[in-house]
C-alpha cells in the first residue's frame, strides 16, 4: 500500500479541485428535471468543465470509460453511462463527478429527485446522506478507516438497508483512485490510522433491498441484483491537524 500524504500546496491544490467539482453539481441541479437525457447532463457538464472551469472530466476515456460523468438511475448502483434515455417523473439519479484541475482530482456525488418522487426513494436518499457524513465525522488523526466504515455500516443497518461491498472510497490526489480502500463496513479500531494530510473520499452505495450486485454487460454498469433501489453520496475528504476538512462542500454549505 502507497498512501500519499499532501503537502500544504498540495492540500491547496486538492481544495480548489474540490470546488470545482461541487461547482458542477451545484450548476447541473436545474437541469435534472422529466423529460433530459442523460446524455444531455453530460454534454452540459462536460462543456462547463472544459470551457469555463478550464479544467479535465477525469471520466473520460478513464480505463476506457465513454463519458465525462457517471449518471446512475434508480436500480443503477454507480458508474452509470449517460445515454439517450430521457428521465422521468419520479426517478432519481446519483451524478457523479471528478474533475482534474492543475493535477489533482476532486470527487463528488449526489442524489437529484426527477420531478416528484415516491417517499421511499426520498428516505432511501436521505439514509445514504446521513451514513456519508456519520462516516465524515469519524475522520480525524488517529482514527482508523474501520471507524468510517463501522459507522456507515450500522446506521445502514439499523435502518433495514444494506451496503455495497464490491465498490468503495478511496484515496486521491494526482491520482483519480489511490490507496488506500475506504470501506463502508468494517470493525472499529482497525485498518489505517488516518494522518494529518491524507486525502480520500467517502462514498458509501446503500441498496433498498439486498447488498449484491451485477455488472452489467458493458462492463460498467453496476446493478443492484435484485432490482430494488439503490443510492449514493460523495465527498472529498482532508484529514486536518484537528479533524477534517469536507473539499467538496456546495456552495450553499460553505458560506
Ligand atoms: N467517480 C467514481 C468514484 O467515485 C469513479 C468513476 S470511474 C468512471 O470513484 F470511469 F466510471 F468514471
Ligand atoms: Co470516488
Ligand atoms: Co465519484
Amino acid at each position: 500500500m502507497n498512501v500519499t500524504v499532501k503537502t500544504p500546496d498540495e492540500q491547496a491544490k486538492m481544495r480548489v479541485a474540490g470546488r470545482l467539482t461541487a461547482d458542477v453539481l451545484d450548476m447541473i441541479g436545474e437541469y435534472v428535471k422529466p423529460g433530459v437525457t442523460t446524455d444531455e447532463l453530460d454534454a452540459i457538464c462536460h462543456e462547463y468543465i472544459v470551457n469555463e472551469q478550464k479544467a479535465i472530466p477525469a471520466p473520460l476515456n478513464y480505463r476506457g470509460f465513454p463519458k465525462s460523468i457517471c449518471t446512475s438511475v434508480n436500480h443503477v448502483v454507480c458508474h452509470g453511462i449517460p445515454g439517450p434515455k430521457r428521465l422521468g417523473n419520479g426517478d432519481v439519479v446519483n451524478i457523479d463527478i471528478t474533475v482534474i484541475k492543475d493535477g489533482f482530482h476532486g470527487d463528488s456525488s449526489r442524489m437529484f429527485p426527477v420531478g416528484k418522487v415516491a417517499p421511499a426513494s426520498q428516505r432511501l436518499a436521505a439514509i445514504a446522506h446521513e451514513a456519508m457524513w456519520l462516516g465524515i465525522r469519524q475522520v480525524r488523526p488517529g482514527a482508523r478507516l474501520g471507524d468510517i466504515g463501522h459507522a456507515i455500516q450500522t446506521y445502514a443497518e439499523a435502518q433495514h438497508t444494506s451496503i455495497v461491498r464490491e465498490y468503495c472510497g478511496h484515496g486521491i490526489g494526482r491520482q483519480f483512485h489511490e490507496d488506500p480502500q475506504v470501506l463502508h463496513y468494517g470493525r472499529p479500531g482497525t485498518g489505517v490510522e488516518l494522518v494529518q494530510g491524507m486525502t480520500f473520499t467517502i462514498e458509501p452505495m446503500v441498496n433498498a433491498g439486498k447488498r449484491h450486485v451485477r455488472l452489467k454487460p458493458d462492463g460498467w454498469t453496476v446493478v443492484t441484483k435484485d432490482g430494488r433501489l439503490s443510492a449514493q453520496w460523495e465527498h472529498t475528504i482532508l484529514v486536518t491537524a484537528d479533524g477534517h476538512e469536507v473539499l467538496t462542500l456546495g456552495a450553499a454549505e460553505r458560506s
